[in-house]
């Protein structure tokens, strides 16, 4: 018996000492890239071309804006793209102004999300 809760004590002093570590180094912090930051980047700066789900508006679609969702841009690394962004091409801007290099990591993440969706 006194045996049976000096293991339980053991265990929940384990347990506490796991979970204060845990959140000393800060997790549970998003996984980087983090593609549901890149959705709130991409909802204030892609989505008046590039539309909702990536097909791109009638706007995006005048400039010639690609569909994100395409084998021709799911293709491309993840370098390529996040060059494209930070850099623009020809119809679209640059963001390396507006956004962090990480910002442009989690937006693209979240731009990967697209090619499950056609
Ligand atoms: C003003 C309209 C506009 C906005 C805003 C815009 N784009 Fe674009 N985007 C374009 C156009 C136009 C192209 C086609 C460029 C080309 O290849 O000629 C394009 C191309 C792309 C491509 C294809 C790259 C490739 O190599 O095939 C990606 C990815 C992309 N945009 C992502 C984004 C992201 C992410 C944002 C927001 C941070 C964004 N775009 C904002 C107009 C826009």
């Amino acid at each position: 018996m006194g045996e049976l809760r000096r293991n339980g004590m053991a265990v929940a002093g384990l347990a506490a000492c796991v979970f204060m570590g845990a959140v000393a180094y800060g997790w549970p912090a998003p996984a980087r890239p983090d593609a549901a930051a890149g959705k709130t980047v991409y909802a204030s700066n892609c989505v008046a071309c590039h539309g909702e789900d990536g097909a791109g508006t009638p706007t995006g679609q005048a400039l010639n804006a690609p569909d994100l969702r395409s084998d021709a841009v799911q293709k491309a690394s993840d370098a390529d793209l996040k060059q494209q962004v930070m850099n623009g091409k020809n119809n679209m801007p640059p963001f390396k102004d507006t956004l962090k290099p990480a910002e442009v990591d989690d937006v693209i993440a979240y731009v990967r999300t697209f090619a499950h969706k056609k």
